[in-house]
């Protein structure tokens, strides 16, 4: 409840740093070298992704839990002249989410939860991606230079390390590449998993 206050207000103040209005080269990279499907967007915030998406073809959902982000996806998408579906609903539940998928895509949504969400989110997806399907996961990790210099240790715990993302996910998933990063001083990675048949 508080987390999804915090992120209203966020988009409130357009104090939303990730909103940059550009997919990454790493999505562009997938969507470039794999035929088209359904997509799934797990915390899709203004939906730039989901047009991105939608614009190679793909057949998107999108799901947040801030309203006014939801908002925004729905109208940029309009302007953009693009079919998107938005739900919703509480990833830490994922109580809402019609159908599968042959991607799901989250970037910046899991590292923001807790271990415990984080645990049972990792036990829900896996219901929503097509065996073969693919999981494309940024995070932001533990450790790096963000906490060295500002003694965040304390912070540091808010982020997963990857031992513990590819141990949440190894059940359904099988890992096929990480790609480190570091993003505003912070240690960070593209994981991409797939679901195992
Ligand atoms: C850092 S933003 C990234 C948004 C989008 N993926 C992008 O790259 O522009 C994280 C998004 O996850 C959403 N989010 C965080 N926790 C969530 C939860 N428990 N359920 C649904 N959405 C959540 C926030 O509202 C926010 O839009």
């Amino acid at each position: 409840m508080i987390r999804r206050l915090f992120f209203e207000l966020k988009y409130l103040l357009g104090w939303t740093p990730w909103d940059t209005g550009i997919s990454p080269p790493e999505l562009m990279t997938f969507l470039e070298n794999h035929e088209p499907g359904r997509a799934l967007d797990i915390g899709c915030g203004t939906g730039t992704n989901l047009i991105t998406m939608a614009q190679h073809g793909w057949q998107v959902t999108g799901v947040d839990f801030s309203s006014r982000a939801i908002r925004q996806a729905q109208r940029k998408a309009q302007l953009a002249g693009v079919q998107i579906q938005l739900i919703h609903d509480d990833v830490t539940t994922f109580n809402n989410i019609p159908g599968t998928y042959d991607l799901a895509l989250d970037l910046g949504c899991f590292h923001s939860l807790s271990v415990g969400e984080q645990t049972r989110y990792a036990s829900n997806v896996n219901h929503f991606i097509n065996p073969g399907g693919t999981y494309l996961l940024y995070a932001w990790l533990s450790g790096g230079l963000y906490e060295f210099f500002s003694e965040g240790m304390k912070k540091s715990n808010r982020f997963p390390s990857q031992e513990l993302i590819t141990r949440l996910f190894a059940p359904h998933f099988e890992l096929i590449s990480i790609e480190h990063g570091i993003d505003h001083q912070r240690t960070s990675a593209w994981f991409t998993f797939r679901r195992r048949d």
